[in-house]
């Protein structure tokens, strides 16, 4: 990985073929039922356009989003696969769906007439689909308004009611008990929509814990975030053949030597009690490496572990590096990912900072620049000034 990173100060590394992988074995879960890759918060840290397109190459055949802008950017990078905008659709942004040809989700009769409206102007057919809320309780429609709202979306003739879906609040639990219960109430709504003589043809309820875990949450299509990324929905609930793709990295641009005494960062928290030998590293809270790692997350350097000290700063953090003598300017720290035999895992960063994979990852901020390789062999990359394509193949870094 030296030449791929060679003049840069920090960067998260996706290995693509990995995704591929895990979208491969989560088709193969769900029997090949239709694939949602959810891609939504910049693919969870990994850059939206690469992963999706990784995920499309391995057989997903749609996406997911949750903002109307998450889709817009996708469609300007000129990703073609119909988009599933998940989140709550101002009418406003009405009109920008239907031009990009995304697919949004429908919990109102304001939204669908606002849909409709931008659909008559485009003059096309607009595909919708409906939320219910079974029991996670946040959005979507109460199960009892369904057929209601679905036959007034049926009567609005350029819409199209593709899709109903519902989410689950414990698809990742050991116990499946509640997630039944939610399934059992999505199973009620289809009967309603069933017995008021409106077909869905795609029926959706399971994210990636529920695609691994819950064959009957499956029905006609899943949507999988976190596994796709290689990560584990939760402790109870996994699969030991994800691979795991991101990777965060930075260089170590200063060695230098505290004296006993002598203090490192905001607030002197780090006052070396031995001669000490620090890394700088160019890595910080504004990329989403946590200040709460301060004085207790670590990093890999030369395959070995050394801890952070002092504050992490916004850009900076610094390695205490006394027991590894052989760490030399520009060598590579590993906050998150394999260096070498070791291995600092997002689930290890999570218990450390109190939360889940989900966030650490999502938590790293687009100013780093995403390295995308397949094995050993860089293939693109995305830098913040690149803009909405952001997505670059065979150049020279
Ligand atoms: C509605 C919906 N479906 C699917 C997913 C994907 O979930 P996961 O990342 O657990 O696979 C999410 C993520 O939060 C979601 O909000």
């Amino acid at each position: 990985m030296t030449e791929a990173w060679r003049g840069r100060s920090a960067w998260v590394a996706v290995d693509l073929d990995a995704v591929e992988h895990n979208v491969r074995l989560l088709r193969r879960r769900a029997s090949d039922r239709l694939f949602f890759a959810v891609v939504k918060a910049d693919g969870y840290g990994h850059g939206a356009v690469a992963v999706a397109r990784a995920a499309l190459a391995a057989g997903a055949e749609r996406l997911a989003v949750y903002t109307c802008d998450e889709g817009v950017l996708l469609r300007r990078a000129g990703v073609q696969a119909p988009i599933l905008v998940m989140g709550y659709l101002q009418p406003s942004e009405a009109r920008a769906l239907v031009q990009h040809d995304l697919t949004a989700t429908v919990v109102s009769v304001q939204q669908a007439l606002a849909l409709s409206a931008a659909a008559q102007e485009a003059g096309r057919r607009v595909p919708v689909h409906l939320k219910t809320d079974t029991g996670m309780g946040r959005a979507g429609v109460e199960p009892g308004a369904v057929a209601a709202l679905a036959q007034r979306i049926a009567a609005l003739t350029p819409l199209d009611l593709e899709g109903i879906y519902t989410h689950l609040a414990t698809a990742d639990d050991a116990d499946h008990s509640y997630a039944r219960q939610q399934m059992a109430t999505f199973r009620w709504v289809l009967d309603e929509l069933g017995r008021a003589g409106l077909g869905v043809r795609l029926r959706h309820a399971a994210n990636s814990a529920a695609t691994l875990a819950l064959a009957e949450a499956h029905f006609d299509a899943v949507r999988c975030g976190i596994a796709m990324y290689g990560l584990q929905p939760s402790n109870a609930c996994g699969d030991a053949a994800l691979r795991p793709a991101l990777s965060l990295r930075a260089a170590v641009v200063r060695l230098f030597a505290l004296q006993p005494g002598q203090s490192a960062g905001y607030g002197r928290t780090f006052v070396a009690q031995r001669p000490t030998r620090l890394a700088l590293a160019t890595v910080g809270y504004g990329d989403g490496l946590s200040r709460a790692l301060s004085n207790r997350g670590q990093a890999l350097v030369r395959g070995r572990r050394v801890p952070i000290v002092g504050r992490v700063s916004m850009d900076q953090c610094a390695l205490d590096v006394t027991d590894a003598p052989e760490v030399t300017l520009g060598d590579e720290a590993v906050f998150i990912g394999q260096q070498g035999e070791a291995e600092i895992s997002a689930d290890e960063v999570a218990t450390l900072l109190g939360t889940i994979n989900y966030e650490v990852v999502t938590a790293l901020a687009p100013r780093l620049l995403r390295l995308y390789f397949r094995g050993d062999r860089l293939v693109g990359w995305r830098r913040l000034h690149d803009g909405a394509p952001c997505w670059s193949i065979g150049e020279t870094v």
